[in-house]
């Protein structure tokens, strides 16, 4: 198991850079699919759920090379509509991007049905319907999605959302880059992962338009060509670490952002009594007094992200007076909240609300990671509590955090990790 050590009570100070969007990442990898050629990503963050996904493109042929930590290339041209392995596909959300991109390039999928965090149910019935649209048989057989395209391949199709989802947006626009006619997508998330994996396919030679809007049109091409994208920096981990010196006070300027994907974020924190300044690709943030409380509800972009939502209960757990969280998207975010309590937060859940009524202090415990943004909330109640706390399955945080404990020991945290770090996949070539 994977621990975090944390002596709590530090102010954060320095510079954090920060690294490329994992929700970016993980659909872009699984989209090189549909590359006839050489795709060189960088800015690639090195963390376990996309060293899965190269895994997994490794395992059905695809061709991987590394270029230090961060930049990849990527030659799917000789995989041949391998399965995905099982025991791989299980421990990520983001292997239901694999099922978009085969259909897309072979016309066929059969993908196990997608694992990751657990919030409540996680259907895909709106990738499908995305799929179908665009002529698709889809069937699910003991634990996997089997989509067949009709013969001729997919045809452009029109789909509207019934709810905003960034995975069924991503997905049918992976899987309509290859097809015959219009695609038009309406109701779309319009999160920056969404822009950036569109401008990753339209690099290679899709033509996407409209990505960042409620309504994406895909017009099919035969086929993509090799390039070189570079990822965007992650909106939450930089979210995550303004919000960590928020709840610890200190001075950090955040490097590599971009700050108008901030906004939500930094409007909260300044209600909250932060003091934040934006520069051309960093921010800093400050925080002397104590925190205010605040209302929160998490909102499909450009609201407040629901994968920001632990670290700010955090935040308002130590604040003075009494906020209240709404969690709009998921219907079980709020499992973490036990461990908090154990930290001395005061903290009452009724389904999707919460109402937060800050403490003087939380004080070290043993606690543990129940997911990815979950986990980082724990290290971030660690760092701003009185005494020690020990996170235990820390590998979630992990899944989408690069480096954090290098990170935060350059701010000043006293946090140390107990165990190795797993080894680069097999398969990977280093160049
Ligand atoms: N939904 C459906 N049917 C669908 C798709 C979604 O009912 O076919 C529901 C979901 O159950 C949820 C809501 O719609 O209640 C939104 O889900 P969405 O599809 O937007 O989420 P996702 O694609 O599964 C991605 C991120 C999550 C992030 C959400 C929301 C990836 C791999 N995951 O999930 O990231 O919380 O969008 O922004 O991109 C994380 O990074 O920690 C994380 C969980």
């Amino acid at each position: 198991m994977t621990k975090y050590e944390i002596t709590g009570g530090t102010p954060l100070n320095g510079t954090v850079c920060i690294s490329g969007a994992k929700n970016a990442a993980v659909a872009i990898i699984p989209a090189a699919l549909l590359v006839d050629g050489i795709c060189k990503i960088e800015n690639v963050p090195d963390i376990s759920d996309v060293r899965l996904l190269l895994q997994i493109l490794s395992d059905m042929g695809a061709n991987v090379r590394r270029f230090g930590p961060n930049t990849i290339e990527l030659d799917c041209s000789r995989v041949r509509n391998a399965v995905a392995p099982i025991e791989l596909v299980h421990r990520i959300r983001a292997s239901y991007y694999l099922i978009g991109a085969e259909l897309g390039r072979f016309g066929r999928a059969c993908v196990a049905m997608p694992g990751g965090c657990n919030f409540g149910v996680r259907p895909i019935d709106q990738h499908i319907k995305g799929f179908e649209a665009m002529g698709a048989s889809v069937n699910l057989m003991a634990g996997y999605v089997c989509a067949d395209a009709p013969i001729g391949g997919l045809q452009g199709g029109h789909v509207y959302l019934d709810m905003v989802s960034v995975g069924a947006t991503m997905n049918i626009m992976i899987a309509a880059v290859l097809s015959t006619g219009m695609t038009v997508i309406e109701n779309c998330a319009k999160e920056p992962h969404i822009v950036d994996l569109a401008n990753f396919l339209n690099a290679m030679g899709a033509k996407i338009s409209g990505a960042g809007t409620d309504v994406i049109k895909v017009r099919g091409v035969p086929r993509l060509h090799g390039g070189s994208y570079t990822i965007i920096p992650d909106q939450i981990e930089a979210g995550t670490y303004m919000a960590a010196v928020a709840a610890t006070g200190g001075n950090v300027l955040i490097e590599n952002i971009i700050p108008k994907h901030m906004d939500c974020i930094a409007a909260k924190l300044r209600e909250m009594g932060v003091k934040i300044t934006e520069y051309d690709d960093s921010i800093r943030v400050e925080r002397t007094g104590r925190l205010r409380h605040v209302n929160v509800k998490t909102l499909p972009y450009p609201g407040f992200p629901t994968d920001m939502q632990p670290q700010n209960v955090v935040c308002m757990a130590a604040a003075a007076g009494s906020s209240i969280v709404t969690e709009g998207i998921y219907e079980n975010r709020f499992r973490y909240v036990t461990e908090l309590l154990r930290m001395g937060a005061n903290i009452q859940v009724d389904g999707r609300v919460a109402v937060v009524n800050g403490v003087d202090t939380l004080t070290g415990s043993l606690v543990k990671a129940c997911d990815l943004r979950a986990g980082a909330a724990m290290v971030i109640a660690g760092l701003c509590a009185q005494g020690m706390t020990t996170v235990e399955d820390a590998h979630y945080i992990e899944r989408g955090y690069e480096n954090i404990i290098g990170k935060l020991q350059a701010l000043g945290a006293n946090i140390r990790r107990m165990e190795e770090y797993s080894e680069v996949p097999a398969g990977l070539v280093a160049g």
